[in-house]
């Protein structure tokens, strides 16, 4: 008798992500003066350096190496991650040890960063675009570290759970308020799939009212290679510049696009709003000074004049 072989599923694996990449070139002007002398990636959330909560959630979802592109007046991030041999002694000699081995686990391995620098200032495309030879010929992620996140699991991971069920291109994506649309990357959403959904379109900066979705892409990416040949070739968009958006939009005809919904809490370190909402939350979430905050946060809101009568210093 001849039996009928089972046939088994195809399962596909997926080449896995083991780089992210980090544009860290962006002047900051909406900080001044602060950024006249401190790289905005360096300000502070709580204790942490801005740029170490986005390595730290990449770490997380499992990438091996680190690459910044960075620009003039940057190299400050630079020496951030590196050893500082004579603090890491001194801690020692003073028995400071939950602060050294705090240090030594945010620390990246001897190999495991690389910096580049964008050269002029061209727009996001033009960053990521500079980092394809760091890159080569493998799927990477991609974290704008404007944006900082606030959830148990972290976004990146949840993105590569998904790419592990889709393969090809992942975006994270999260609602905003429709009359924002017009500062973001928004994404018109398709069929769900794999705990995501597929991605039928996008457009950078829609112009008000043009808007497909308040999907806006959030500033999480898991991409392809395939995207640096189209960078290259890709003329300015908003704003006048080299816009990726633009650059996947293209690439979504060769290759499907996922969109993750983020369901954590996003902060747009980027803008002071941003940036003090930031501070304020991860304080509350540190259970060393969660008290102490939230006490102050109440007695400052019960005790502050309106806003209107108050003469604000400029
Ligand atoms: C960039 C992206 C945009 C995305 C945004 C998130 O815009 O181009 O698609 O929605 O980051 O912060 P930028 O903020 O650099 O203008």
């Amino acid at each position: 008798m001849i039996t009928k072989k089972r046939k088994r599923p195809v399962m596909t694996v997926h080449k896995k992500v083991r780089k992210a990449v980090f544009p860290v070139a962006g002047l900051g002007t909406r900080f001044l003066p602060a950024t006249k002398a401190v790289p905005k990636e360096m300000l502070t959330v709580v204790d942490r350096p801005v740029i170490q909560y986005v390595v730290d959630e990449a770490r997380e979802a499992g990438i091996e190496h680190f690459i910044f592109v960075t620009g003039r007046n940057k190299a400050v991030i630079e020496d951030y991650f590196d050893v500082q041999y004579e603090l890491y002694s001194t801690l020692a000699e003073r028995g400071l040890d939950d602060r050294l081995e705090r240090l030594q686990r945010m620390q990246p391995m001897p190999g495991q960063t690389s910096f580049t620098r964008q050269q002029v200032p061209l727009g996001l495309g033009h960053a990521v675009w500079c980092a394809r030879d760091l890159v080569g010929d493998e799927p990477f992620a991609l974290l704008l570290p404007d944006m900082i996140m606030q959830s148990e699991t972290g976004c990146l991971k949840e993105m590569v759970r998904l790419y592990g069920e889709t393969g090809s291109n992942v975006v994270a994506v999260q609602e905003c308020n429709p009359v924002d649309a017009h500062k973001y990357g928004i994404v018109a959403k398709g069929d769900d799939v794999a705990g995501g959904f597929e991605i039928t379109g996008m457009v950078e900066k829609p112009e008000p009212g043009t808007a497909p979705s308040n999907q806006y892409i959030n500033g999480r990416y898991i991409l392809q290679p395939e995207i640096f040949p189209l960078l290259a070739e890709q003329e300015r968009g908003a704003g006048n510049e080299i816009q990726l958006t633009d650059a996947m939009l293209k690439l979504k005809k060769m290759q499907p696009f996922f969109g993750y919904n983020y369901t954590g809490r996003t902060f747009d370190c980027g803008s002071p709003e941003g940036f003090v909402e930031a501070n304020v939350a991860f304080a509350l979430w540190r259970p060393d000074i969660h008290q102490s905050v939230a006490r102050s946060i109440s007695e400052l809101l019960e005790s502050t004049t309106p806003l209107e009568r108050r003469k604000i210093a400029r």
